[in-house]
């Protein structure tokens, strides 16, 4: 029913055996987490997911296939303390970043640019800070900042000047409007002009850069030996933290390439396994595994 981007390269890359114990970082509607589920019927599932709405249709669908699972509802910026408490010992790990097809496609939400909804964008619904906040308390600075760092928007500038003049926006289409207006009229044919301003708000909204760097540098020191860490990313900001950390822990540190013998605990403790971007015909079949990337590293001590 939902398109799930890279879900059959993601779980084969995390190389699982029927025992095999493995974390869904980003349970979402279960499309990955019910596969995985398949292939490990002695194993067991974590799954993490702050979106109740999410749980609740991903637990109807797990249950059928039995209940060597448990959803775990929290941010998973809190995985390693989840996972620790639990004693658990864990070979394979995904993260399959970003907002789920329901989130951005049900209006209410507040996701979307192209349906009118209060500003909210919170992917943890009791999160008190919302989208109105960002747009209506942040000072022109911080938005100037937000929108060139989170959105890489050019016309970062005049938008947040012409947002609070316009304050207070209540709307994702008011938002949407000004920020039309804020642009030049050539630079609105591209791409709807208000995409990477929405984007930049919702990074913002939910902490989304910082909560996956903790993340991975959990997931890189629970993972067993020979177990795999996977991660589908939809921007490059996000991905540029995945490649820079598992370039850092894959390569021998620079000062020690001119040793004749690498000592062995310095040898790297990680290898790079995948990197792949989704085939053209699933591109072509879902408009958002444009911009995905999966990039899997396996631990080898
Ligand atoms: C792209 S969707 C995952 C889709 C899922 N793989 C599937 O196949 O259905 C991302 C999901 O992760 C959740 N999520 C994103 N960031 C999170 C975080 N920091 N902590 C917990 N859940 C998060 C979102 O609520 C959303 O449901």
């Amino acid at each position: 029913m939902h398109n799930t981007v890279l879900l059959q390269e993601a779980v084969q890359a995390l190389n699982l055996k029927e025992n095999s114990i493995v974390v869904d970082c980003t349970l979402g509607y279960a499309g990955h987490s019910f596969v995985i589920l398949k292939n490990i019927p002695k194993g067991y599932l974590y799954a993490f997911d702050q979106d109740k709405e999410a749980i609740k249709y991903a637990n109807n669908k797990l249950k059928a296939l039995g209940n060597n699972y448990e959803i775990i509802n929290t941010n998973f910026e809190n995985l390693k303390e989840e996972i620790t408490k639990r004693n658990a010992k864990v070979d394979g790990i995904l993260f399959d970043l970003g907002v789920s097809s329901p989130q951005l496609d049900n209006a209410a939400r507040g996701f979307s640019f192209h349906q009118d909804a209060p500003l909210d964008m919170r992917m943890n619904q009791t999160q008190k800070f919302s989208a109105w906040n960002v747009v209506n308390e942040y000072e022109q600075n911080e938005l100037i900042n937000i929108f060139y760092k989170y959105g890489e928007e050019k016309y970062a500038s005049s938008i947040a000047k012409n947002i609070i003049k316009n304050r207070p926006i209540n709307t994702t289409l008011e938002l949407a409007e000004l920020i039309k207006e804020s642009v030049p009229e050539k630079y609105r044919k591209k791409s709807h002009p208000a995409s990477k301003v929405f984007q930049a708000i919702r990074i913002e909204v939910n902490n989304e850069l910082g909560v996956f760097e903790k993340a991975l540098d959990s997931a890189l020191e629970l993972i067993n030996v020979h177990g795999r860490v996977a991660v589908i990313t939809f921007h490059s900001l996000e991905d540029r933290i995945c490649k820079q950390k598992f370039k850092e822990v894959s390569t021998v540190p620079q000062e020690l390439k001119k040793l004749p013998v690498i000592p062995d605990e310095y040898k790297p403790k990680y290898k790079v396994v995948a990197n792949i971007v989704p085939s053209d015909k699933e591109i072509a079949e879902n408009h958002r595994a444009r911009s995905a990337r999966l990039r899997v590293i396996e631990r080898v001590w």
